[in-house]
């Protein structure tokens, strides 16, 4: 496998927005993400993955751009930008930046250009209809919206602010390269690139057997025949021509199709995001907790990236529930079972991504009203289960489940007021946990999540077994334990991690030396409730 700057990383994404407030308006911003790079610094990461902080009405947090070129007001100027680029590279590491290409605002001028009339230059660099598909939007609710002014639909897979790019027109495709050229050109080093697989579209009816007005429709916009030829023009016009890196995020793409998305020979994103592990092990009310089947996933996509490709490694973002809450147990094993799920993911082969807050092992909102809950989506679901005539305990009960906002919760630094988050009222309510659950109280303490990811990242840069090693399953008894080897050259490890409140007979095979563990007495013979234990093998 070819070694590279960025498969030697370890990436950390800032939820903006929650990160650090200087300021005072509630909401974070450059300034702020400025001021904590020595603590990631210290935490050992290379690369910031900035959620979007350009020019937005904040419909859905900045997922909505209406100017790729400028600076939200509320994170501050592209003067702050600049300065925290220049405070990123002055330490070494590098800044990678939220691409959202899929759609505009409706606030952008290319699309207020476009409704403007019929007849307008603009009018193809979004997708007009006169009868709409039957489609439903990503979010709830149809796909399409009616403007009256124009007598016209117009296509969104997400809210209706959030307008689709007509991607199939060479002008749109254009502007896009040389915006992203333009970022590149002032120094980023990389992007994600968020619901890339959108792309391409077929517009035809979804079957529509129970007569619903709108019915979900992800094939006929997702992963369709023709996206990677715009993949293909998007990499090489853009990113290939630098050394920068990509991760697209890539909904419903499986381990077999991996080499058209990542293989060095064909890929055209250095890694991508697979939703497949974490939609397995879901957040839903029916499905299971289920080691077996994340393994299953798991081993399936380290098999197939081996040799031929590179690929993320994660368990958290800003659009999932925190995993201590839900993979693990938030209560009795906070501690054990966040560092155990650490362990789990992040020596097998790949960049690691790390959530803000992850590191300290922040959990799931206890939002009980809805009044507390901020995101364009939870809200949007609520109203149309309301409209369904879906009782509001049931909504309520699944929202607490699966709200973006668990993540979204702002960063925890202190004990003090706000967090230490802001000198303001915060954006969406702290976790009230904040209190003991913060960066502060962790720092000294040796045993602490935080210091256990310091001490991963340091062992993962130590050793080029657990960069670039070959990765196989090893065999345990109890299906709770996910247990796996790293072998390169003469070197081999194994990474343990237990994966339940149970306790487990295992003892190692042949000899070994124990390079971490997160509990401090190890017992023979047992693995103890989310006990997780690296070992150098003989
Ligand atoms: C991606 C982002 C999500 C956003 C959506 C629409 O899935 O991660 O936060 O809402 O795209 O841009």
């Amino acid at each position: 496998m070819k070694k590279t700057w960025w498969k030697e990383a370890v990436i950390y994404q800032v939820y903006t927005r929650s990160f650090k407030d200087t300021s005072g308006d509630g909401v974070g911003d450059l300034n702020g993400v400025a001021e904590k790079l020595d603590y990631l610094q210290e935490l050992g990461v290379d690369m910031l993955w900035l959620c979007p902080m350009y020019k937005s009405p904040n419909v859905d947090n900045g997922y909505d751009v209406s100017d790729y070129r400028d600076i939200m007001d509320e994170m501050g100027t592209m003067a702050d930008f600049d300065n925290m680029l220049e405070g990123i590279h002055s330490r070494g590491m590098k800044l990678i930046l939220d691409l959202v290409i899929n759609h505009t605002s409706d606030q952008h001028p290319w699309f207020l250009e476009s409704k403007s009339s019929r007849d307008n230059p603009k009018r193809d660099w979004y997708v007009w209809r006169d009868k709409p598909t039957n489609w439903e939007s990503i979010f709830g609710g149809p796909a399409w919206t009616y403007d009256p002014k124009t007598d016209q639909y117009y296509l969104h897979l997400y809210t209706k602010n959030q307008v689709d790019l007509n991607w199939e027109n060479p002008e749109v495709r254009r502007s896009i390269y040389d915006m992203v050229i333009w970022w590149i050109e002032k120094g980023v080093d990389g992007f994600r690139v968020d619901a890339i697989n959108h792309l391409k579209k077929d517009y035809t009816d979804m079957p529509n057997p129970e007569g619903e007005n709108y019915v979900p429709a992800w094939e006929k916009m997702t992963n369709v025949e023709g996206l990677q030829e715009f993949l293909t023009e998007l990499r090489d016009e853009t990113f290939a021509r630098y050394d920068v890196v990509t991760v697209g995020e890539a909904n419903s793409v499986k381990a077999e199709h991996l080499a058209e998305w990542i293989s060095e020979e064909e890929g055209k994103f250095n890694m991508i995001f697979s939703f497949e592990a974490l939609e397995s092990w879901n957040t839903d009310q029916d499905a299971d907790r289920n080691v077996v089947r994340v393994k299953k996933i798991f081993d399936q996509w380290q098999k197939k990236a081996h040799g031929i490709a590179w690929n993320s490694l994660y368990l958290e973002n800003h659009d999932r529930p925190r995993t201590v809450s839900t993979w693990g147990n938030d209560k009795e094993y906070w501690r054990e079972s966040a560092t155990a799920l650490a362990c789990m993911y992040f020596f097998m082969q790949g960049t690691p991504f790390i959530y803000q807050g992850q590191e300290i092992g922040m959990t799931n909102a206890p939002f009980e009203d809805i009044s507390m809950y901020r995101d364009v989506e939870t809200l949007n679901f609520c109203r149309y289960q309301q409209l369904q005539g879906v009782p509001v305990d049931e909504i309520m009960e699944k929202i607490k489940k699966i709200s973006r906002d668990h993540a979204r919760t702002p960063m925890q630094w202190n004990s003090g007021r706000k967090a230490g988050f802001t000198e303001g009222q915060p954006w969406i309510s702290l976790n009230p946990n904040y209190t003991w659950l913060n960066v502060e109280a962790q720092k000294n303490d040796g045993r602490s999540i935080l210091s256990f990811y310091k001490k991963m990242i340091a062992l993962r840069k130590s050793c080029e077994c657990l960069l670039y090693g070959s990765t196989e399953l090893a065999e345990v008894n109890c299906p709770d334990v996910y247990a796996y080897t790293r072998e390169y050259g003469n070197t081999k490890m194994l990474i343990v991690s237990h994966l339940d409140s149970d306790g487990c007979s295992w003892s190692l095979k042949g000899k070994g030396q124990l390079l971490l563990a997160n509990h401090e007495e190890i017992t023979e013979g047992r693995l103890q409730p989310y006990e997780a234990r690296v070992y150098l093998l003989d």
